[in-house]
């Protein structure tokens, strides 16, 4: 076995605490957790100057550091191939233009130590997680507008994991047209936080680690989630949804589980989201593929969802912006003169979940 250093990890300006730094109950000097940068080799990291450093509160880096422990990274693509795998990826010319200038090469300024640690444990905290089908965030939101680096640093995580995750569906006898069209979900999500002026990303870079763990797949006009008891539907923005292409969808999913996860039984097919809300009965015509959707399904009594708005939900897929003032909002459709005006006269919009049997 090789020899294991123990280092000590003091940032990029020594050791003295940067704004920001919180000292947590029985802290000593710092709080410090280790991890292996390459093999043989381990550092040891101040959880409290790192998270200083990356401006995120403390508790969301020990959380890295907790989930991600010592377990094996994996390494990214060579730079070289980064370009064609981009493409298969989907990620259109100047997301990729920027992926390409902001890439983690070992001399590259823009990746300070603190961010390298972060890039490195959040590829083994969603790695260590492989198979697993629940909401899981990478690592904190980062403050993106710091430069490339901080912008696509979960964008670089999904890269290194684009190999394992390919493997896994593989050891499936998953398609690869499958995994490809699946994990080109990376594109559509840049292109649409681009749209958005970047505001969408930090729920995208949690969504994406379902795709880079094996836990959702996109057959068809939707995306299917595994877990729990049921097979958790996902509609992707990519044109109308018609009934013809839910249905199609939909059997694809019942040969698919069957198929690929035996050991997974399904009874049921289940939706949370905006377009099941029955308010929306008031205002779209009856033969609308979003009422033909929610008639699908069995409504469960209404809760409200913890850490959610919907009311911001509908503006981030109705509008793409989740801060425009009501009165500045395009009023082309419908839909979206139904949603303006419904908030106007003091409404809200409910996020419902329902079921219907596979
Ligand atoms: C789900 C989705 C594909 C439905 O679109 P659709 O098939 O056109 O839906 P409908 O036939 O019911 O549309 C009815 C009306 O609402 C409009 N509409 C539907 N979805 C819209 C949207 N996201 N933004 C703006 N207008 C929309 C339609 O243009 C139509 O209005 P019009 O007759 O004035 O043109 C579409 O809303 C979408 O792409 N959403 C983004 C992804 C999403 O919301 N996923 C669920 C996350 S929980």
């Amino acid at each position: 076995m090789s020899k294991r250093l123990v280092g000590r990890y003091v940032g990029a300006a020594g050791a003295v605490k940067g704004p920001g730094a919180v000292k947590g109950p029985g802290a000593g000097p710092g709080r410090w957790g280790r991890y292996p940068p390459a093999a043989g080799r381990v550092v040891r990291v101040d959880l409290d100057d790192t998270a200083a450093r990356l401006g995120v509160p403390v508790e969301d880096v020990e959380r890295v550091h907790r989930l991600a422990g010592d377990r094996p990274s994996a390494p990214l693509p060579a730079k070289a191939d980064a370009p064609a795998i981009l493409d298969r990826l989907a990620v259109r010319p100047e997301d990729a233009a920027e992926i390409m200038a902001g890439w983690p090469d070992p001399d590259s300024a823009l990746w300070t130590a603190e961010l390298r640690w972060l890039l490195d444990r959040s590829i083994a905290l969603v790695r260590a997680d492989l198979g697993g089908h629940d909401w899981l965030p990478p690592g904190p939101a980062l403050p993106r507008e710091r430069g490339p680096a901080w912008r696509h640093l979960y964008v670089y995580a999904y890269l290194a994991l684009v190999d394992v995750v390919t493997g896994y569906h593989r050891d499936h006898g998953i398609a690869d047209a499958v995994t490809r069209v699946t994990l080109a979900d990376l594109g559509r999500n840049l292109a649409i936080d681009r749209r958005m002026r970047r505001e969408g990303w930090p729920v995208m870079q949690s969504w994406l680690t379902l795709h880079a763990r094996g836990g959702v797949y996109e057959l068809g006009r939707l995306q299917h989630q595994r877990g729990g008891t049921d097979i958790g539907l996902h509609i992707p923005e990519s044109g109308p949804l018609t009934p013809a292409a839910v249905a199609a969808s939909l059997d694809e999913a019942r040969a698919f589980f069957p198929r690929h996860f035996p050991d997974e039984h399904y009874p049921a097919f289940s939706c949370g989201s905006w377009l099941l809300d029955p308010q929306l009965l008031e205002y779209l015509p009856a033969d609308s593929n979003i009422v033909r959707f929610q008639r699908r399904f069995e409504l469960e009594p209404y809760q409200e969802p913890e850490g959610l708005d919907c009311d911001v939900e509908v503006l981030r897929f109705a509008f793409r912006t989740l801060t425009t003032p009501l009165d500045q909002l395009p009023r082309r459709t419908v839909l979206q003169r139904a949603i303006v005006d419904h908030l106007k006269a003091g409404g809200h919009w409910h996020w419902r979940r329902g079921h219907f049997p596979v």
